[in-house]
């Protein structure tokens, strides 16, 4: 059998991880080719080392002579190439036919969309870049027939629960009614309004369920992680965004479902584990193990289900707006929610200032059609200064 060469963007992080764990599972099916990092260079070069990769990507610059030293350290042959623009590299290589898109934030959107502009076959875990450039996603797929295979778990699952040509046919002529994303709640799901004001980031990350990243854990607290899942849908599947619901089931198990029109609900099941979307999309449309151990319905014993409170988590609100609002909306929003975690991660504001920052930000940015990457970039860069200036007036009234 052919070995896929693969390329990881953001291989340091909990998804690029994972994936490599995978990866080292199927030596026969997949050589890795490239990854890349932010700012853990020694991290990388171990990885780099161990599945003997071509090249080392390190996005921050600063970072190149340490990566350079780590790789030396650890006998790795890999080329190093350093700085954001570099990312471009980590997917154009010719022996790169899968690139799994795993940075975190819009850092991702520029080497993703460059992965699809060459026709690869992308895993998509980075959801904010389908999130802010959708509908060019859609052009550039269209030209090139890149294959985007969904990695967030429930767009995975989604995927898994419909017909296998409903890209061609449409989800109306496929019969699909609605489309329904599950939320843990996150670790906050019974906590009254009055408890989220003293929040620290610790308890914040702290996922009952799922083991993420910081950022994404963050998300997964104020449910902006499922209004930015929600957009994600909308264009991955191409969507109306009336036929998108979020439902909370605390325990990860049901990843999501699909609603036809004969009343048939299909739904991808599993433990929440990265590993079991990551091996589906690598080895798709074969099946592959991926190390996750057989679930046990029996003594899971339960599988609840109930409506979000959009009043204790107003993030996955301000999602549906920005979706609706249609254009840059989803950039500005997606862009005022990085800066906030960011500043909540730093302990610049509160936990529950993040949804009034980012409801600042939507409501005072300029809205554009979002049809060019620049527009896309505009919005953004406009969403972040402003998004600072909100966080800075925030200090001041906590001061
Ligand atoms: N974790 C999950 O279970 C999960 C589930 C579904 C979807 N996702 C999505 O997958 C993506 C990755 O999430 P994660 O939890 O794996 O994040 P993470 O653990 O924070 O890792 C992020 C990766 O991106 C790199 N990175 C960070 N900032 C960067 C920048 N400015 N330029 C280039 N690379 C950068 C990091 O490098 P360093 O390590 O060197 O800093 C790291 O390799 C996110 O979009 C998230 O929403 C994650």
């Amino acid at each position: 059998m052919d070995r896929r060469g693969i390329a990881i963007l953001g291989a340091t992080g909990s998804v690029g991880r994972s994936t490599l764990d995978v990866i080292e599972r199927h030596p026969e099916r997949y050589r890795v080719e490239a990854l890349s990092a932010h700012g853990n260079p020694e991290l990388l070069a171990e990885q780099c080392a161990r599945f003997d990769a071509r090249l080392a990507v390190i996005a921050d610059p600063a970072k190149e002579t340490e990566l350079r030293e780590a790789l030396a350290r650890h006998g790795a042959r890999a080329a190093i190439r350093s700085g954001p623009e570099a990312l471009l590299e980590v997917v154009s290589g010719a022996g790169v036919d899968t690139v799994m898109a795993a940075i975190v934030g819009a850092a991702g959107l520029a080497p993703t969309l460059h992965a699809a502009e060459l026709g690869k076959r992308i895993l998509l875990a980075n959801k904010e870049s389908m999130v802010i450039a959708g509908p060019l996603f859609h052009r550039v797929v269209e030209r090139s027939h890149a294959d985007i295979i969904p990695v967030d778990s429930e767009h995975n699952a989604l995927f898994q629960s419909l017909p296998a040509d409903f890209a061609e046919r449409g989800l109306a002529a496929s019969g699909v009614r609605r489309l329904i994303l599950t939320a843990s709640g996150g670790p906050f799901l019974h906590a009254g309004i009055d408890d989220l004001a003293d929040v620290t980031p610790e308890q914040a990350c702290a996922h009952p369920n799922w083991d993420m990243g910081r950022k994404i854990s963050v998300d997964s607290a104020t449910l902006m992680n499922k209004g930015l899942e929600v957009i994600e849908a909308r264009w991955l599947f191409n969507a109306d965004p009336d036929q998108i619901e979020v439902v909370v089931h605390p325990q990860s198990i049901v990843h999501s479902l699909v609603a036809y029109d004969d009343g048939s609900v299909l739904a991808q099941l599993g433990h929440p584990d990265m590993r079991t979307p990551i091996a589906h999309a690598l080895g798709w449309p074969d099946r592959i193990d991926s190390g996750v151990a057989p679930l046990d319905l029996a003594a899971i014993g339960r599988l609840d289900f109930h409506a979000p409170d959009l009043h204790r988590f107003p993030c996955l609100g301000l999602a549906f707006r920005a979706m609706r609002a249609g254009g840059s909306a989803a950039a500005t929003l997606n862009a005022a929610n990085e800066v906030a975690v960011q500043a909540f991660l730093e302990g610049d504001i509160p936990f529950m200032a993040i949804p009034g920052l980012v409801e600042t930000v939507l409501e005072a940015a300029t809205w554009n059609e979002a049809a060019r990457l620049e527009d896309i970039m505009a919005a953004d860069r406009e969403a972040r200064v402003l998004a600072q200036a909100a966080v800075q007036r925030q200090e001041r009234i906590d001061a």
